[in-house]
């Protein structure tokens, strides 16, 4: 029930003139401060409204004075990522590879952009991370088959190895063995190799027949120590690494019948900016030469 506004004897202020069973109701403003605030915003969304999107119409919607849209923006930041993109690309394209990695910033990116495409084509066979599995080589150390600098590794992801698609692939056939030396010529053989690491320590009498068995049917590939050939891409048999095994009865296998390992040719099937990077990504990956 209104009454009439007066001094509030507690307090000093003035009250609404309101009251309920006796109870006053003082009059306490807002601090202007605060109400300067609310009228600005008020302001400020009616000239927001004005100048950009807000107010349904129908199926459509007022576009604002200003024509603003986000989707409008985010399709000139895309166009402006992929215009970039395709610059670094067309670098990579058309820049030999040993330079590429002569350029920091155009072979980070090309180490990222390898890594992607590794994963998608090539993990298959030689595991996360080029880290290789029994009969596919690890590209991360230093022991290469073919040659571990840029161009070599360029040259075989181009056109693979023993691929029987490509003409130009990489190839070279160890005989099998099992057709041409007895069983025990290959089981000599086969201690001899495994002495060149250490593996083995065989009899001096089987040491000297097996060198002379190896001088006269592996060196020519191999190497006269054993050490490998890239020219035939014959694995070096004096270290610890095995590309098919290093127990005695995988490498007699090995000498009767040969794998001959396939490796896929990628040219044609990758663009030149992938192969490209592929080839920066696995140099980088450790036992680049
Ligand atoms: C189908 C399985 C397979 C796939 C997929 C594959 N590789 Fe290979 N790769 C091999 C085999 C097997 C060898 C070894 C062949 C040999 O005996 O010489 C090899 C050898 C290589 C070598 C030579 C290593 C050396 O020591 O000289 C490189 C480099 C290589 N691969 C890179 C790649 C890259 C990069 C990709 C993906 C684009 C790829 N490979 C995909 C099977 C594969
Ligand atoms: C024409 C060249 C050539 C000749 C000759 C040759 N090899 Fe090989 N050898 C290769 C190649 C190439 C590979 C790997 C390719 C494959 O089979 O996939 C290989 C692989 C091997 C491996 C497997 C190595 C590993 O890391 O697992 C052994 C062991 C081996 N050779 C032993 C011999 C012995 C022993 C002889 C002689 C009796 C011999 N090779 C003669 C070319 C040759």
């Amino acid at each position: 029930m209104p009454t009439k506004i007066e001094k509030d004897t507690a307090t000093g202020r003035m009250t609404t003139g309101h009251e309920w069973d006796g109870i006053k109701e003082l009059n306490t403003p807002l601090p202007k401060w605060w109400l300067y605030v609310f009228y600005a915003c008020i302001a400020f969304s009616a000239v927001w409204v004005v100048l950009y999107p807000g107010i349904p119409l129908g199926t459509t919607y007022f576009k604002g004075v200003l024509g603003y849209s986000t989707r409008v923006e985010h399709a000139e930041n895309l166009a402006a990522v992929e215009a970039g993109r395709a610059d670094i690309l067309a670098k990579i394209r058309t820049t030999d590879v040993a330079d590429i990695l002569k350029d920091p910033e155009t072979a980070t990116y090309a180490v990222a952009g390898g890594r992607v495409a590794f994963a998608e084509n090539c993990a298959a066979c030689h595991a996360a991370g080029g880290a290789g599995q029994a009969g596919y080589p690890a590209l991360g150390d230093d022991d290469w088959l073919w040659g571990g600098d840029i161009h070599a590794i360029r040259q075989t992801l181009l056109h693979g190895i023993r691929s029987a698609t490509d003409a130009d692939t990489r190839t070279s056939q160890m005989p099998a063995f099992g057709e041409i030396l007895d069983r025990n010529q290959i089981q000599t053989v086969a201690t001899y190799v495994l002495s060149l690491s250490g593996a083995a320590d065989p009899a001096p009498a089987v040491k000297t027949e097996g060198a002379q068995i190896f001088a006269d049917n592996c060196a020519s590939c191999h190497g006269e120590t054993g050490h490998g050939g890239r020219d035939f891409g014959a694995p070096n048999l004096a270290d610890q690494v095995w590309l098919y095994g290093g127990s005695l009865e995988q490498i007699t296998a090995q000498v009767a019948q040969p794998r001959h390992g396939v490796m896929p040719n990628w040219g044609g099937r990758l663009d030149d900016a992938t192969i490209n990077m592929l080839a920066v990504y696995v140099h980088s990956l450790g036992g680049g030469e």
